[in-house]
């Protein structure tokens, strides 16, 4: 819709007299909202008008024929290159014929937006049918805003993607994170399924984002879905949904994560916790390109990249029958294995300095020094846990330093990963004053601050699970035990 306070501004390049007062004529006949602000006789004039000020005219009307200097489609891409969102309405005499095809699609190449014959000299002094020409006035009007508008939405799109690779940044100089991220820019610009391996805490996750948000699906869904975490009657609806009424309970139709990932990429974190029946389900997808919604006959179609990530050998789980072979392959396309954080020389120092500065930003402390020494304990570490560990490490540390980290705060970063059991130890006495526990009842709040820790340096609870090397079933039985979730 064009607004009633809306003026539509019109820069004219004609030579002939008499054919300017005919076009102005026939533009104010029926529309005062379109205006002629300048009128040139040929075409350089035109291009220094434009120049000047770029964005004074939405469109430009052309006569085809007019002498000398630049013409024709020349001077339309030339203005085009100047002012890209400008529309040109080019005119021509009757001479030409508009219907040669040639024609046509030359004045389009070089970017006009619409063309048309003038009437001879004498059809009651007016150019063209007058709601016609202003009616290709209003749309050329239009498709410069469209495109305007999209520019801008497009560029906030940019804008957020340079944000989220910002805040996904992959840090670290050595030598297997400079291949890593060498292997990221890669594969993300082809298509190929990603399998990513690596011990808890490696960045698996992190290197998923990265691909994703690099890749020419960049604007489409990025959909995380952690397989160890779903009960296994829950996940072919998870993943491939289901259709009003297809069970006791499906109230309403609802859409798998394939089909919200559908042209963009799908995250199987731990895809070696999939069952068997579902893995088959996957196969079959990855197969067909088709989606089987519980309680629909037709397949659905959908174009999904998938990136599955491990913690474990997925080759050994293939050997001992728990994972498909078939399906171990198709997901392998491309390997990505992600070395542990002790095997990253300084990259330790790095990461350490960088999850110091965004927790200090993020409570708005200063960023504490840290001392040489501590530095040292850092890098003599094992760092069981990973990068994941090393960040909540950090995130301790600046709730309880005083603006400088010290080797006597982290003399021993073990001394941190027990924190709290070392706690509870040392201050029997204190804490219980002189009451004596049952066993069973130590044995319990032990349990209970323990697996709050493996948790806490855990993303998921198939990996707290194999941390504690009890069984997943086992796990999720004592967390509710305990109160958890
Ligand atoms: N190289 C890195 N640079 C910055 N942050 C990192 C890096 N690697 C990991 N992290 C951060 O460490 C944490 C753990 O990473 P992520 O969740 O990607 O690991 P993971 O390998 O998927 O772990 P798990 O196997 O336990 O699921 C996240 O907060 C992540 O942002
Ligand atoms: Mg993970």
């Amino acid at each position: 819709m064009i607004s009633s306070n809306t003026h539509i501004n019109i820069l004219l390049i004609e030579d002939e007299d008499f054919d300017v007062n005919r076009i102005k004529k026939t533009i104010s006949y029926y529309d005062a909202r379109i205006k002629v602000l300048d009128t040139v006789s040929n075409g350089m004039a035109a291009l220094e008008l434009v120049e000047k000020d770029p964005d004074k005219y939405d469109v430009v009307i052309l006569d085809y024929q007019i002498s000398g200097g630049l013409k024709g489609e020349e001077l339309i891409s030339k203005i085009k290159e100047i002012d890209p969102f400008i529309q040109i309405i080019v005119i021509t005499k009757m001479t030409i014929n508009i219907t040669d095809y040639n024609f046509a699609s030359s004045l389009i190449k070089s970017g006009a937006f619409w063309y048309c014959t003038k009437y001879p000299g004498n059809i009651e002094d007016y150019i063209y049918q007058p709601t016609d020409f202003t009616l290709s006035i209003f749309n050329a009007y239009e498709k410069k805003n469209l495109e305007k508008h999209k520019l801008k939405s497009d560029k906030k799109l940019r804008q957020n993607i340079a944000n989220i690779l910002e805040t996904k940044k992959i840090i670290g100089d050595s030598k297997p994170i400079q291949q890593l991220i060498e292997s990221i820019d890669r594969y993300a610009k082809s298509d190929a399924n990603i399998l990513i391996s690596g011990p808890s805490g490696t960045g698996k996750e992190l290197v998923a984002w990265n691909i994703h948000f690099k890749s020419k699906r960049k604007y489409e869904n990025f959909v995380p879905i952690n397989c160890g975490s779903i009960p296994a009657d829950l996940i072919e609806s998870e993943l491939f949904g289901y259709q009003k009424g297809a069970f006791t309970g499906a109230n309403s139709t609802k859409p798998g994560l394939f089909e919200v990932a559908n042209n963009g990429t799908i995250f199987l974190d731990e895809v070696a916790e999939l069952p068997l029946p579902a893995q088959v389900k996957l196969l079959r997808v990855i197969q067909d390109g088709e989606i089987e919604k519980i309680g629909r006959t037709e397949k659905l179609s959908v174009n999904v990249r998938i990136i599955a990530a491990t913690n474990k050998n997925l080759a050994n789980e293939v050997n001992n029958n728990r994972f498909r072979e078939d399906l171990y392959y198709r997901l392998n396309v491309v390997p990505i294995d992600i070395v542990p954080l002790k095997q990253r020389g300084n990259d330790i120092i790095l990461l350490f300095d960088y999850f110091l500065n965004y927790f200090s930003l993020d409570l708005g402390v200063d960023i504490p020094e840290v001392d040489e020494k501590a530095k040292d304990i850092l890098l003599n570490y094992k760092w069981p846990g990973n990068v994941r560990e090393l960040r909540n490490v950090v995130q301790r540390l600046i709730l309880n330093c005083n603006g400088k980290i010290e080797a006597k705060d982290i003399s021993d970063p073990m001394i941190l990963r027990n924190h709290l059991i070392m706690k509870d130890e040392t201050n029997f006495e204190e804490l219980y004053q002189g009451q004596v526990l049952q066993l069973k009842e130590m044995e319990r709040i032990f349990r209970k601050k323990y697996i709050a820790y493996v948790r806490s340096i855990s993303n998921s609870d198939s990996s707290a699970a194999e941390k504690l090397g009890i069984a997943p079933s086992n796990y999720y039985r004592m967390c509710k035990e305990l109160g958890f979730k």
